[in-house]
């Protein structure tokens, strides 16, 4: 399979947006697609000033920054995919959603590209099976923020190729990252582990137990984790977070991964994280 040298990545969210920082930065050329034009916008200029911010901490060249801001390209018609040698979803993390993208992408990108989504635990088989290319559907799993995070967790679908390993895992070392590789089980392997530690954290909170700050400083400065699980929950998303724990539940049909009610409830309310402005914390005054 030849190298990857131009990426589609839909979805401009806070993974959508850090992937497509990071292919520009890295000499591909990316076009970056959001089904909202008010987001799409958002995240060009979150990727603007995030790469300007690169060149004044001399982190990369002036040069290099303003080779990058060419190499964007913002669309609003999925048509502009035609050429791209991979795409990388990063959409809504809804099974059916992504369904019907990846039918519909089937149809438009050439025959030789790769569909990969950076689904945080919907099975790739799945997903390949509504495409005539399932050989070439593969998980690529950034973590958040991407531009900084060092992994990417590459999962296999029953059907997934070889070559499309190959090809997804020297995009992702090329992007400066370690891969691992899992099969397709729900959770994979990194969620498999973190969303019932968040999860329990959360069911820690609801039962009385302690408060969210003596939760949160426990594992900081108990376990040396960068973030206490309910902030790390507020930083991914709490919908995000109650998506990942439905899967892990159903699909492995264990009670012990129900999702906590206070969680439910958090994300009844609108209280989705950082990106909402309230989660389990408040951040309208940050
Ligand atoms: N995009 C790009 N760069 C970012 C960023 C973002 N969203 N957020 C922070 N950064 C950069 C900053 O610019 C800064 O760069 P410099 O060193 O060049 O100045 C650097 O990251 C450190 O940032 P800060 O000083 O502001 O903050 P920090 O030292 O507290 O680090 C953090 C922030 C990296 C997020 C750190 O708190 C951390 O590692 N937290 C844990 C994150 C984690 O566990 N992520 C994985 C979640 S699980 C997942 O992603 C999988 C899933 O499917 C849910
Ligand atoms: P987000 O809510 O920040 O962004 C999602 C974006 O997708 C939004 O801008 C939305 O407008 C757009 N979108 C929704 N449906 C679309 C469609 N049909 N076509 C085009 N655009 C569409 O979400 P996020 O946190 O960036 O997560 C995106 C994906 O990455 C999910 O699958 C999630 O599970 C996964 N993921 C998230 C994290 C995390 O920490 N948040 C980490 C790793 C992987």
């Amino acid at each position: 399979m030849a190298a990857i040298r131009s990426v589609g990545v839909i979805g401009g969210g806070q993974m959508g947006s850090g992937i497509a920082q990071l292919g520009v930065v890295n000499g591909l050329q990316v076009w970056l697609h959001d089904s909202d034009s008010a987001a799409l916008e958002k995240a060009q200029t979150s990727i603007y000033s995030r790469i300007q911010a690169l060149v004044s901490k001399a982190h990369i060249s002036k040069e290099k920054g303003d080779e990058a801001l060419r190499n964007l390209n913002c669309t609003s018609s999925l048509e502009d995919f035609r050429q791209v040698d991979i795409v990388i979803e990063a959409i809504v993390e809804s099974e059916e959603v992504k369904k019907k993208l990846f039918s519909q992408l089937d149809k438009i990108v050439k025959v030789s590209a790769i569909l990969a989504s950076n689904t945080s635990s919907i099975s790739i088989t799945r997903l390949a099976s509504v495409t005539s290319r399932p050989a070439q559907v593969i998980g690529m799993h950034f973590m958040n923020p991407p531009p900084v995070m060092k992994l990417v967790e590459i999962i296999r679908g029953a059907q997934t190729s070889d070559d499309a390993f190959e090809a997804t895992k020297l995009l992702a070392e090329r992007l400066g990252k370690k891969t691992i590789c899992s099969q397709d089980f729900p959770g994979f392997i990194v969620n498999r582990i973190l969303m019932p530690m968040i999860n329990e954290a959360f069911c820690t909170l609801y039962t009385g137990v302690a408060t969210k700050e003596d939760i949160d400083a426990g594992m900081k400065l108990g376990t040396n984790h960068p973030m206490g699980p309910l902030e790390l929950a507020d930083h991914i998303g709490l919908d995000v977070c109650l998506s990942i724990m439905k899967i892990l539940h159903s699909g492995l049909g264990d009670s012990k991964y129900a999702p906590c009610p206070l969680l439910v409830q958090y994300v009844d309310a609108g209280r989705l994280g950082r990106k909402t402005g309230a989660g389990v914390y408040n951040y309208s005054k940050i």
